[in-house]
């Protein structure tokens, strides 16, 4: 991989991509922010982007678009069957991902109603390396439950292992002695594991998971959301791989698993999702169920447009610089915000950099929502929009029971070539303020607490007047400054 060196030895990422289309932003006075945040229940999925400055919520759906996906949107065929655009991205797939048989879903999670509709029946268990929330709603939705089997690595939040979602390999194989294979539809791995840092596998444990699926004839499911992201830190990492271009780790990858699915609005920087295999018999099981949830088999839910931006975005994650540009921001955010103290999941991962919580709010119980309450904390005195990945966005269990997430942390996304490296100086400025003063952050408990996937709509209240002392506090010292 090329790398640019400055002559006076500073070592920044540098951008290969010029801005052509830009959208202002507004920064409004803390007043304001405070404000937007009771309206919107203390919940950063519920602020209006009218109020937020630089919006860290999420890569999905807001990763930058490329002027050549732009262009093909144009070029749309609007047909309800047989359109030239699905077969553009048919083709996309089976040169991108390996894979002959694909099926349009208008978004990942699509993709997992899907899969749990045909493999899940009550009382199945699903090994894989770590959840998200929107698979394991669906997962238990249809009675399965998941288990999970990292290392103990994964879950040390500052560490120098590159490989932290990597399987448990013995405890897969206990697991399925204990449980029996029958009862195992799948085993899923998910690329550059989100919930736990956007952390990576490696091929060589994703090769020793495939021993197991064989031995055992489970099948193995990779979501693949993050593929690109989780096959460039294979390049850096994995020995084997360091003179291996990202398109032929990207198939080595994919050849691993019996289906492959992913979010679009991650893997393709556009929107929707599919799901793609070599089996004719998986895609024979899979096929109806596209018309009954979806819509018909050559758009699945999604916008003709968008699939022709998939088709060009799939080819694009080909390219070293566009997938490097993300992860490299990351890596210079999370390496700045450490040398200043502020607690961060290290080595830095994918997706975005990631605040571990648990560590910066210890004085807060892990029911009153310390990411939470950090994410709150953060747009308050920066207009800097980030998402909890902790307690909060864990379901309850079957008794209704909080349960207490392994980690606590605000994730900050950095979409692809969305942020100037300005804007991720502001972010290490505010944040590490914000960990000064992080004795003045406080609890939220819940006012509104939706079954399902609470933390989207849910509504909450600090405990104390707390936000206000913040406030003053950030006034004190930043005077008039936004
Ligand atoms: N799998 C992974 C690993 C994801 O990160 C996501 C979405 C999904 C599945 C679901 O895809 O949103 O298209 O339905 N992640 C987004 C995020 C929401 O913010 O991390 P979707």
């Amino acid at each position: 991989m090329e790398e640019i060196k400055f002559y006076y030895g500073e070592n920044i990422p540098l951008e290969l991509h010029k801005v052509r289309v830009v959208q202002k932003l507004h920064l409004v006075p803390i007043e304001r922010r405070l404000k937007a945040l009771e309206e919107g229940g203390f919940n950063t999925f519920r602020l209006t982007t009218k109020d937020v400055f630089l919006d860290m919520l999420t890569d999905s759906g807001t990763n930058a678009m490329s002027d050549n996906q732009m262009a093909a949107m144009m070029q749309a065929d609007d047909a309800y069957a047989g359109s030239q655009s699905f077969f553009k991205l048919q083709k996309a797939v089976e040169e991108v991902l390996g894979k002959k048989y694909f099926l349009p879903v208008h978004q990942g999670r699509a993709a997992e109603n899907i899969l749990c509709n045909a493999y899940i029946r009550k009382g199945d268990l699903i090994p894989m390396n770590y959840h998200f929330t929107t698979t394991m709603a669906h997962i238990t939705q249809y009675g399965g439950k998941v288990t999970e089997l990292l290392y103990d690595e994964g879950f040390n939040v500052d560490s120098d292992y590159p490989f932290k979602g990597n399987m448990h390999i013995e405890k897969l194989e206990e697991t399925i002695k204990t449980h029996g294979a029958e009862n195992i539809p799948f085993i899923r791995v998910e690329a550059s594991t989100n919930l736990i840092g956007g952390q990576p596998f490696s091929i060589q444990n994703l090769r020793e998971v495939r021993a197991i699926a064989d031995k055992y004839n489970i099948r193995l499911v990779m979501d693949a959301s993050l593929l690109g992201e989780n096959a460039y830190l294979i390049h850096l990492r994995e020995e084997e791989f360091k003179n291996t271009s990202l398109g032929e780790i990207i198939k080595i990858m994919t050849d691993l698993a019996d289906i492959v699915y992913f979010s679009a609005r991650k893997l393709s920087s556009s929107r929707g999702g599919g799901i793609c295999t070599n089996d004719h018999d998986i895609y024979r099981e899979l096929e109806p169920l596209i018309p009954l949830f979806e819509g018909f088999l050559t758009y699945g839910g999604i916008s003709v447009r968008e699939i022709e931006a998939m088709a060009v975005g799939l080819y694009e994650t080909l390219d070293e610089t566009m997938i490097r540009q993300s992860p490299d921001f990351i890596a210079y955010l999370v390496n700045a915000l450490d040398s200043n103290g502020v607690p961060m999941v290290k080595p830095a991962g994918v997706l975005g950099a990631h605040v571990n919580a648990m560590e910066i709010c210890k004085h807060i119980p892990q029911n009153e929502y310390p990411a939470g309450a950090l994410a709150a904390a953060l747009f308050l005195i920066s207009g800097i929009r980030g998402m909890e990945r902790g307690t909060l966005s864990n379901q309850r269990d079957e008794d209704g029971n909080e349960t207490l997430a392994n980690m606590e942390l605000v994730r900050l996304a950095v979409p692809r070539r969305v942020f100037t490296l300005s804007q991720i100086k502001y972010v290490v400025d505010r944040m590490t303020w914000l960990y000064e003063n992080r004795e003045l952050i406080g609890g939220l408990r819940f006012v509104y607490e939706p079954p399902v996937l609470r933390f989207f709509m849910g509504g909450l209240e600090p405990v104390s007047d707390w936000p206000q002392k913040l406030m003053a506090k950030f006034k004190a010292d930043f005077g008039e400054s936004l």
